[in-house]
């Protein structure tokens, strides 16, 4: 046997992209998940281990013997995963607990960017329900309220309502005791994904999401509903800037902290007008679905560049990209992103395309195999359906070829993935 065993951690479109792109690497021998869902059965073999049980996944790993852990969800690092595996001498891609808490608490976060000078939108944070309407006159319209919680995407309200506002602001101060309003920030969104440890960072291809459920940006705010890389947004001086103003003196922090941070820091930029980047917030993970438009891109060994970082010598590797683009677009649910119907039958998703270069084939996500061999959803966000060609329209058009043959009843999608890219 050559190569390493890998466990990943988590059970979305993300790490089926992580398990795909792992298992295609050279240095890989074979690939865990824990618990996976239907798309890494195909490629790993899943273990029914929640990524909520810390334990149990180190003792997965253990028993496993794997020689490299890569957690997907930022849920188990803030609760301290990464800590508990390097303890037992297990390489871990993410964070420990301390590193996590720049997506664990906004907070936090902004305390950090504050303190190093990083451009960032101003934030009050309100206990009081008496204070919430001072607050509001203290903010222009539109209002961003945040709630200080893990909340997968759906814990922000950006509104031009004085009402809705109010009610956001009430709701977060009832249920968590405190919320955010923050400065908003206008531009066009972009996310750049930054592998980094204590030796070095390779920032990603940038890549955009597309928050909101619905087409043209409108209705709440979702996890994401599909995403492309390389983002045009993200001209070379856009993230020269970043670079030099929001990585650099972030990377510097991090690497000089106690333990240093091995993982990925995601950088939630809004640029505007003028190509001035500002962070909207920072993850501790790769994005979902950013991922899965990113993975396809590396030239390099992925196991090779993970391992890398999560030992500490990832200056060790040259990292490089394919000239390639790639684009999902995400399926979701009835109801999503609100009370989601799930237990349906999906027909249709293992439909793929290879036409000289170029491909098409299905993520899935919140989606899992019956006895009778059915795929059956599972979740809010079901699959998402991916491209990967050498140009950005060739790529959009195997992702919607794909989505178009897929039926689940009452399913939505967006119809408009890409369309700031696209002249
Ligand atoms: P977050 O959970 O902080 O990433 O916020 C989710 C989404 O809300 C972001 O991707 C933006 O689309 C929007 N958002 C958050 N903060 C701001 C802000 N300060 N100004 C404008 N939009 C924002
Ligand atoms: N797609 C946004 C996120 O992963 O947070």
């Amino acid at each position: 046997m050559t190569g390493m065993e890998v466990l990943v951690v988590g059970s979305g479109g993300r790490e089926h992209a992580l398990a795909i792109g792992l298992s295609e690497s050279d240095s890989v021998f074979s690939v865990h998940c824990a618990p996976g869902n239907a798309g890494t059965s195909m490629v790993a073999t899943n273990h029914n281990v929640p990524d909520s049980d810390i334990e149990g996944i180190v003792n997965l790993a253990k028993d496993l013997g794997v020689s490299l852990v890569v957690v997907g969800p930022e849920a188990p690092l803030v609760n301290g995963l990464s800590d508990r595996l390097r303890q037992e001498s297990i390489p871990s891609f993410g964070p420990h607990s301390e590193g996590a808490l720049l997506e664990g608490s906004k907070t936090h976060a902004k305390t950090v960017m504050q303190s190093l000078g990083i451009p960032t939108g101003r934030f009050e944070r309100i206990d009081e329900i008496d204070s919430i309407e001072a607050n509001l006159e203290s903010f222009e319209p539109p209002w961003v309220i945040k709630r200080d919680v893990l909340a997968g995407g759906k814990g922000v309200t950006v509104t031009s309502s004085r009402k809705e506002a109010y009610e956001a602001l009430r709701n977060g101060i009832e249920t968590d005791g405190f919320v955010l309003v923050e400065e908003h920030l206008s531009g066009e969104e972009a996310s750049v994904l930054v592998i980094m440890d204590e030796s070095g960072y390779v920032m990603l291809p940038a890549s955009q999401d597309h928050k909101r459920v619905g087409n043209n940006d409108q209705g709440p705010n979702t996890g994401g509903m599909g995403a492309y890389a390389p983002a045009p947004v993200a001209t070379p001086s856009v993230l020269a800037r970043t670079r030099e103003e929001i990585v650099e003196p972030m990377h510097h922090h991090l690497r000089n902290s106690k333990i240093p941070y091995r993982g990925c820091l995601y950088v939630g930029l809004m640029i505007d007008e003028n190509g001035a980047p500002s962070v909207v917030e920072f993850n501790v993970r790769l994005g979902d679905p950013e991922a899965q438009v990113t993975i396809p891109l590396f030239q390099t060994d992925l196991g090779l560049v993970l391992l890398a970082a999560s030992r500490g010598n990832l200056s060790d590797v040259e990292v490089e990209f394919k000239e390639v683009h790639a684009a999902t677009v995400v399926l979701a649910s009835e109801g999503y992103p609100g009370d989601v119907i799930s237990g349906r039958v999906i027909d249709g998703w293992d439909a793929t395309i290879e036409e000289g270069q170029v491909l098409g084939f299905v993520h899935l996500a919140g989606a899992n195999i019956n006895d009778s061999g059915e795929l059956i959803s599972t979740g809010g966000r079901v699959l998402s359906s991916t491209g990967v060609a050498p140009s950005l329209d060739e790529a959009l058009g195997a992702a919607y070829q794909i989505i178009e043959g897929i039926n689940l009843k009452g399913s939505h999608y967006r119809e408009d993935i890409g369309f700031r890219a696209i002249p």
